[in-house]
């Protein structure tokens, strides 16, 4: 975030306070706090019964006795989509829409519970057809259509793992992330459309597992696009000739509350992506906790919007698994805001009364960019609860969030969390708390958040630090596929204190994140003090697209830092060292174009470098470490800070008057 952002974001006077007759109908109550203040683990308990169905009861709630490593719930089973599907029926809901589509090209359709469980039921006999059983993994690499929906529930549903890949990633990203999880089936379309186009996804999948040692057996292909497609007999089959194949019914069988329920790849600071695992009885209790409690949901009223592609965790949990726990009405969208014209979402909201709206800052800002005339042509009246996500929101993106788009009265909750976190982790409730425009404010009840400073103690408010989660917390990862060693280096060596006599050992989780808390309490996101740059609320490592760089023969050396940019709150700006035989091949303007062109190969067209700077020399330390917070400088068009610690002092000069 640029000095300016912070300022402005510590500097907040204006508060909120919840309306008296929103707070009179509120979901959420003061007593919730009070309840987990007073026995947190027993508060979860008493959630997780009052909002799901247990198979087999629990009877022990956390086990932390293998930590950093938990279990939840341990002795209890479940199923996850029973209890996103058959409960809701079998409580007499079954006629209640459970999601109206809308394509991006205008095809629309709307999914009853009753229709959304027959569906499952087919789609889960299909996969123990296609010989996929409890614990196996699935990719899922599909636009935002029913089929995704049906395709995660029925992989839940037979207690196998799904792995989604957001369908704007390249073949050689899903092709790493198959190979990591050795997953045996991937479902996946003929396209899907995107900006009044369709987008081909097939053949990324047929590029993926070309190689011959890829553990997929099978490919589901749902038919979306009507796009051509390369066939290969045996291994590929059509997703609506398989599900007229199979019977009708599905008993729904439970698995015990930590059986896998996710994978899901997220940026790190070093290496590739990392599958990070989430479970089932805790992940789903935290759910749809917080998607009931922090967008104040009443089910036979609302209808409920997230517009996150269902690649990203924001999709699983408010997409997927939250609002269908708990037995809400929503809408699922295929396309981009601002097709085929600039008001498209706001005419969605209109069309289909939307009355909880879920988006990122980046949308609000880019809307803000074209101005209020557009969404003042629709009739937003239905809103009345706005939620953000992804990244800090600027307070002045968070007036203009409330005034045009809320009518000036709907609450708006910033929630913090991370794919890690599996769940909301910090927020307002509406109706409960008094909102302050920039900041996610406080932990949800049940949630034990600390700002330490760099030796691990407390800050003194009003200060900034560090975050942490100091205890352990239902809807937690329980690990990094594979690598348990690098989910303790990654997440609990920062700060946790390990066992010593007569004393237990003590596990603090860092987000990655720098925060400031002031005197009442509240808390500004600050963003990531690592490696890890936002960009439009998507997770990407400076590191994996340097590697990206690099593996192209003309490149000698790369650095990547995330600029500070104001609509995508920061962008990706590489420095690229050129290989001394390759340099006179072409100018820098070609060689910085067929470069972004790589990284959209290698990674995906979220990755794609704003801009590439060609340069002759990058800036190290005397022990070779690259100086980014100079090159980010240069990158933001600031006057370069202290240079005194690089090798070579003259280095930045050359960048910067090269640039200019
Ligand atoms: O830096 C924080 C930022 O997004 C990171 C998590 O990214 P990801 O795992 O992709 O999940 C995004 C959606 C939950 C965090 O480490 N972040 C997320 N929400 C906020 C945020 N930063 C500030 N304010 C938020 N509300």
């Amino acid at each position: 975030m640029s000095t300016n952002s912070i300022d402005s974001l510590l500097h907040e006077t204006r508060r909120f306070p919840p309306s008296e007759a929103f707070a009179a109908s509120a979901v959420a109550t003061n007593e919730l706090y009070e309840k987990a203040a007073a026995d947190r683990v027993g508060f979860w308990a008493d959630q997780s019964r009052e909002l799901l169905h247990w198979h087999t009861p629990f009877t022990q709630t956390l086990d932390w006795s293998n930590a950093p490593f938990a279990r939840w719930f341990a002795d209890g089973e479940l199923n996850v989509a029973y209890n996103c599907l058959d409960r809701h029926v079998l409580a007499g809901n079954g006629d209640r829409v459970a999601f109206h589509w809308e394509g991006e090209n205008g095809d629309t359709a709307s999914y009853t519970y009753s229709e959304l469980t027959a569906a499952v039921k087919r789609a889960a006999n299909v996969l123990t057809k296609l010989g996929i059983g409890q614990g196996d993994r699935v990719a899922i690499y599909l636009p935002v259509i029913p089929e995704a929906v049906i395709a995660m529930l029925a992989v839940a549903r037979i207690g196998a793992v799904h792995s989604v890949v957001f369908g704007g990633f390249s073949a050689e990203s899903l092709r790493s992330r198959i190979d990591d999880a050795s997953a045996k089936l991937v479902i996946t379309a003929d396209g899907g459309w995107r900006k009044g186009k369709v987008f081909p996804l097939k053949p990324a999948v047929d590029g993926a597992i070309a190689n011959g040692t890829s553990t997929i057996e099978h490919v589901l292909v749902v038919r979306r696009g009507e796009n051509e497609v390369d066939w290969t007999d045996g291994r590929d089959r059509w997703w609506h000739d398989e599900l007229a194949s199979v019977p009708a019914e599905h008993e729904a069988q439970a698995f015990e509350a930590e059986n896998p329920l996710f994978i899901l790849y997220t940026s790190g600071t070093t290496g590739k992506p990392k599958g990070i695992l989430h479970t089932s009885g805790g992940y789903l209790t935290q759910v749809a906790f917080t998607h009931k409690n922090v967008f104040d949901l009443h089910p036979e009223t609302d209808v409920y919007w997230c517009t996150a592609d269902v690649g990203w965790v924001t999709g699983h949990s408010y997409v997927i698994y939250g609002p269908l726990a708990n037995g809400a009405t929503q809408l699922l969208y295929e396309g981009t805001p601002d097709t085929p014209h600039p008001g498209r979402w706001w005419e969605l909201i209109q069309k289909y009364r939307v009355s909880i709206f879920y988006t990122a800052p980046t949308a609000i800002r880019s809307f803000m960019k074209i101005g209020r005339q557009v969404p003042n042509q629709f009739d937003l009246s239905s809103l009345r609860v706005l939620g953000s996500v992804g990244e800090p929101i600027n307070p002045e993106a968070w007036i203009w969030y409330r005034d045009v788009i809320g009518g000036g009265e709907t609450p708006i909750v910033d929630t913090w969390w991370q794919t890690e976190t599996g769940a909301i982790m910090i927020s307002a409730l509406p109706g409960v708390t008094s909102l302050k425009p920039g900041s996610a404010q406080v932990p949800i009840p049940g949630v034990k958040i600390d700002i330490l400073g760099e030796d691990g103690t407390r800050v003194d408010p009003p200060r900034g630090g560090l975050l942490v989660v100091s205890e352990p917390w239902p809807s937690m990862l329980r690990g990094i596929w594979g690598d348990p060693d690098r989910f303790i280096e990654t997440y609990w060596s920062k700060f946790s204190v390990p066992a010593s006599e007569g004393q237990d050992a003590v596990w603090k989780y860092f987000a990655g994140d720098g925060a400031h808390v002031d005197t009442d309490g509240d808390i500004v996101l600050l963003g990531r003090v690592d490696d890890v740059m936002n960009v439009s609320g998507h997770r990407l490592s400076t590191q994996e697209i340097e590697s990206a760089l690099v593996s192209h023969p003309i490149v000698a050396e790369a650095a990547v830092v995330g600029a500070a940019d104001e609509a995508t709150g920061q962008a990706v700006v590489a420095f690229v060292i050129i290989k001394s035989n390759q340099a006179d091949a072409q100018t820098a303007d070609e060689a910085s174009a067929l470069l972004r062109r790589h990284v959209t190969e290698q990674i995906g067209a979220i990755a794609r470098p704003r801009q590439i700077f060609i340069v002759a020399e990058l800036p190290k330390t005397r022990s070779g470490k690259i100086m980014r917070r100079l090159l980010q400088d240069v990158a933001e068009g600031r006057e370069i800070g202290d240079t005194t610690t690089l090798a070579d002092t003259s280095v930045m000069q050359i960048i910067s008057d090269k640039l200019k």
